[in-house]
């Protein structure tokens, strides 16, 4: 044999081994699980996605929220953390931190198509969110990180919102959102002094009145004196905008309906024991 053939033998070998093994025998092994319950009673765990949930994980995918948040959660063998009152190294990052009640396997993953791993944990594992908020928070996180964090690096997805003038009475689904996170979708808002005296000049005296029917027991707020005019500020930042409402489109409530599905690492599964 000459060194070419040599060459090229090796390298078919090489890439044909590494194919097998981490290819075609995981697939073989791993193809065909089935959902599994511990209990004859039990329904099937897990179970495929169904509706808006199914909707929501395409609004999820076309969001890149994959490119910042895992879906997997980690064995209790990995990640290290530091127990101060015992002044001991332990690991099992992922489920010290609340992530999910064991690590995930692949019979997790069987209804997944596509399988949103994820590679980056810029943000939290979203593997068992479903566990850990409400639909509203979901919505108001959804909208502005900010709102709830203020150090949140997460971008906001205000355009999964829709800013509508209300005719008729505010709608039940309107997000019960203060003006400081509206009036700038993403940001925080505040207006400057000169423009806050501006506002008081034109509805010093409506925002006033509010602040008195709305406060169980109203301070003598003397508007005269800059305190009196900072504390009104921050009521009426906090009061949603009087002729506006922030309600969700149909891929808010979607992606937050698939969000609330995802709880993965709650059921027992006999192959994870950690
Ligand atoms: C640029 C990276 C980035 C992208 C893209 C991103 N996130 Fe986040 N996300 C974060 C960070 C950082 C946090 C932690 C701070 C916080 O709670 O806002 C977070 C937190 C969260 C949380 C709260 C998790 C917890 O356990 O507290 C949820 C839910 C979430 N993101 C959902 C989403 C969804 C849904 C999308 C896509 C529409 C998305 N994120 C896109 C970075 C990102």
């Amino acid at each position: 044999m000459d060194r070419g053939m040599v060459l090229f033998v090796g390298a078919l070998l090489t890439f044909t081994s590494s194919w097998l093994g981490l290819v075609l025998f995981p697939f073989w092994q791993l193809q065909n699980q089935p959902p599994y319950r511990s209990e004859p009673t039990d329904d099937p765990y897990p179970r495929p996605l169904q509706g808006l949930a199914w909707v929501g994980m395409k609004v999820y995918q076309q969001s890149g929220c994959m490119y910042c948040h895992s879906q997997q959660i980690r064995s209790d063998r990995f990640g290290n953390w530091w127990e101060e009152p015992i002044g001991m190294m332990r690991t099992g990052g992922d489920i010290k931190r609340g992530w999910g009640l064991r690590r995930t396997v692949p019979r997790d993953y069987i209804y997944d198509y596509p399988t949103m791993l994820g590679t980056m944990r810029t943000g939290p594992d979203l593997s068992n969110v479903g566990s850990r908020y409400s639909a509203l928070w979901q919505h108001i996180h959804t909208y502005n990180p900010r709102a709830f964090n203020n150090w949140s690096i997460m971008p906001s997805f205000a355009y999964l919102y829709r800013k509508e003038k209300i005719v008729g009475s505010r709608s039940e689904k309107a997000l019960p959102l203060g003006r400081e996170w509206t009036v700038h979708p993403g940001y925080r808002w505040r207006p400057s002094e000169a423009e806050w005296e501006l506002i008081l000049r034109e509805q010093g005296t409506y925002i006033l009145t509010s602040y008195l029917a709305e406060t169980p027991q109203p301070d003598n707020l003397n508007l005269a004196t800059l305190q009196g005019k900072r504390q009104l500020l921050e009521y009426w930042l906090a009061t949603p905008e009087e002729d506006w409402q922030l309600v969700p489109t149909p891929q808010a409530e979607a992606l937050v309906a698939y969000l609330l599905t995802l709880r993965k690492a709650e059921y027992p599964l006999p192959e994870a024991k950690e």
